[in-house]
C-alpha cells in the first residue's frame, strides 16, 4: 500500500494544526466578540473555555487519529465500532458545508487584496456591490479553491506542512508589523482601551454561549479535522503538549488581531468609538476607509498587507477543511490523492455557489429560508453557517463521549502516554479524564440543544 503521508516533526504538525485553527474566525469575529462581550472580562472567560472545554476535545481528536492512522470516518471503524462511523460522516458533511461558504469569504479577502494593490479604497463603501458581482466573486472563489486544492494535492509533508511552514511565520510577522504600526497612530490607545476595558456586567448567558461556540469553531474542533491531522503525527510526539501549543497559538493570534484592529479604527474616527460596526462590516467596509486615510502610498502598503494576511490565515484553514474529505476518499475508496482532490474540490465549489449568489445577486438565495417564528428570511450563507454550528457541537459532543465511554478512557490514556511516558497518574491525566468523560460531553450536548432552538426556532433560552 502506498504511504498515506506524515508530518516530518512536531513543529510541522503544530504549525499545520495552528494554521487550521487560525483563520477568518480569529481576525474577523474574535475582536468584536471581545469588545461586545466585556473586553478583558471576555478574554479571561474565553481562555478558560479554551483550556477547560476545547483543549480536552482537541487532545481526544488527535489521539483517535494517531491511534488509528485513519481519516475521520475510518478511525471509528478501525477501533472496532462500525456504527460510530456516522460521527465521522457528520464530520465530512460539516467539512463540506463549512468549506463551501468559507471559501467564498476567503475569496472576498483575496479579492480585496487585489483591489487594495490597485489603490481602490472605494471598495469599502461598495461592499454590497462587490459581493453581488458574481463575476468577481466567482473568479476569486475559483482562484482560492485552486490554490487550496494545489496545496492539498501535494500531500501532507510536501503540501500541507510546507505551506504552513511558510505561511504561519509570515502571518506572525505581518500581524506584529501591523500592530506596531497601528500603535504609532494618533488615538491608538483609545482603541486599545475600548477593546479591552473589562466590564463584567456584559457577561450574560448569551455572551457566554457565544464565547463557547467561538472558541470551539476557532480551534477547528468537532468535525474530525484534527483526527485527520493527528493520523499523520508520529508516535514519538507528545499529543498533550502539542494540543496546548496549538490552543495558545490560536488564542494568541486572535487576541493580537484586536490589538491591530482597534487602534486603526480609533485613528480613523478620531478617537470616537461610538459608531463602530462589527464583523463583516468592519473588515470589509470600514477598514478600506481607514487605509485610505493613511494616504495613497501607505494606504496601499498597509491595506494590501492586511488583506494578504487575512487571505493567508484563511488559506491554511481551507487546506485543513479540504483534507478531511480528501483523506476519507483516499483511505476508504483507495482513490489517488490527486483525483480525490479534484473530485472533492469540485463538489465543494459547486456547493458554494448558492452562498456566492445569496449576497444580493439572486433574490432566491438571498432570502433563502424563513425560520419558524422569524420575521425576516435568512440568506443561504448564514443558513449554512448555522447548520455548521450545530454539526460541530453535535460532532464534538459525540467524539468525546465515544472516546471516554465506548472506546474507553484506558485506551485513550494508553495512546496519550505514547510520547508522554509520565502521563498516567499525572495531574493532567486526572483533569483530562474528568473533562473528556463528563464535563465536555454534557456542556457540548446542552449547547447543541440550545443552539438548535435559538438558530432555527427563534427560541432563545439564554439571553
Ligand atoms: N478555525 C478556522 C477559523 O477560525 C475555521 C476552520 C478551519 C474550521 N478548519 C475547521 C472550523 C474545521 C471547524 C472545523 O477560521
Amino acid at each position: 500500500m502506498a504511504s498515506r503521508g506524515a508530518f516530518s516533526n512536531k513543529l510541522g504538525f503544530i504549525l499545520a494544526a495552528a494554521g487550521s485553527a487560525v483563520g477568518l474566525g480569529n481576525i474577523w469575529k474574535f475582536p468584536f466578540e471581545v469588545e461586545a462581550g466585556g473586553g478583558a472580562a471576555f478574554v479571561m472567560l474565553y481562555l478558560v473555555f479554551c483550556f477547560v472545554l476545547c483543549f480536552p476535545v482537541m487532545v481526544t481528536e488527535i489521539a483517535i487519529g494517531r491511534k488509528t492512522e485513519k481519516n475521520a470516518v475510518g478511525a471509528f471503524t478501525d477501533l472496532g465500532f462500525k456504527k460510530w462511523k456516522v460521527v465521522g460522516m457528520l464530520g465530512i458533511l460539516a467539512g463540506v458545508v463549512i468549506l463551501s461558504f468559507y471559501n467564498v469569504v476567503a475569496g472576498w479577502a483575496f479579492g480585496y487584496f487585489i483591489e487594495m494593490i490597485q489603490g481602490n479604497f472605494d471598495i469599502g463603501s461598495n461592499f454590497g456591490g462587490f459581493v453581488s458581482d458574481i463575476g468577481k466573486v466567482g473568479l476569486y472563489g475559483i482562484i482560492f479553491m485552486l490554490v487550496t486544492a494545489y496545496i492539498v494535492s501535494r500531500g501532507v509533508s510536501g503540501g500541507i506542512e510546507r505551506a504552513a511552514k511558510i505561511l504561519m511565520p509570515t502571518l506572525i510577522i505581518m500581524i506584529l508589523g501591523l500592530v506596531l504600526y497601528s500603535f504609532t497612530l494618533p488615538n491608538a490607545m483609545t482603541g486599545v482601551k475600548y477593546y479591552l476595558v473589562p466590564d463584567f456586567s456584559e457577561l450574560n448567558l448569551r455572551v457566554i454561549g457565544g464565547a463557547l461556540r467561538q472558541a470551539f469553531f476557532s480551534l477547528s474542533l468537532g468535525m474530525g479535522a484534527l483526527i485527520t491531522y493527528g493520523s499523520y503525527l508520529s508516535k514519538k510526539e507528545n499529543i498533550v503538549s502539542s494540543a496546548a501549543y496549538i490552543t495558545m497559538f490560536d488564542v494568541g493570534i486572535a487576541f493580537i488581531a484586536g490589538l491591530m484592529m482597534f487602534p486603526l479604527v480609533s485613528y480613523n474616527s478620531g478617537g470616537d468609538m461610538s459608531n463602530i460596526q462589527g464583523g463583516a462590516g468592519l473588515i470589509f467596509v470600514t477598514l478600506p476607509q481607514v487605509f485610505q486615510s493613511l494616504g495613497p502610498v501607505l494606504g496601499i502598503v498597509v491595506g494590501s498587507f492586511f488583506f494578504l494576511l487575512l487571505s493567508f490565515a484563511a488559506l491554511t484553514s481551507t487546506v485543513s477543511l479540504l483534507e478531511v474529505p480528501v483523506s476519507y476518499a483516499v483511505d476508504e475508496y483507495g482513490i489517488k490523492r490527486n483525483r480525490a482532490v479534484i473530485v472533492t474540490s469540485i463538489i465543494i465549489f459547486v456547493a458554494g455557489i448558492p452562498s456566492m449568489l445569496g449576497n444580493g445577486y439572486s433574490a432566491f438565495f438571498s432570502n433563502f429560508i424563513t425560520y419558524i417564528g422569524a420575521e425576516s428570511p435568512t440568506d443561504f450563507m448564514t443558513f449554512f453557517g448555522h447548520l455548521a454550528d450545530i454539526l460541530l457541537l453535535l460532532g464534538g459532543c459525540l467524539i468525546v463521549f465515544f472516546a471516554a465511554h465506548i472506546w474507553k478512557t484506558k485506551n485513550l490514556n494508553a495512546e496519550l502516554s505514547e510520547g508522554y511516558p509520565a502521563y498516567e497518574g499525572s495531574f493532567v491525566q486526572k483533569f483530562l479524564d474528568f473533562t473528556i468523560s463528563y464535563f465536555c460531553p454534557v456542556v457540548l450536548g446542552v449547547l447543541f440543544v440550545l443552539v438548535v432552538l435559538s438558530n432555527f426556532f427563534g427560541i432563545s433560552l439564554i439571553n
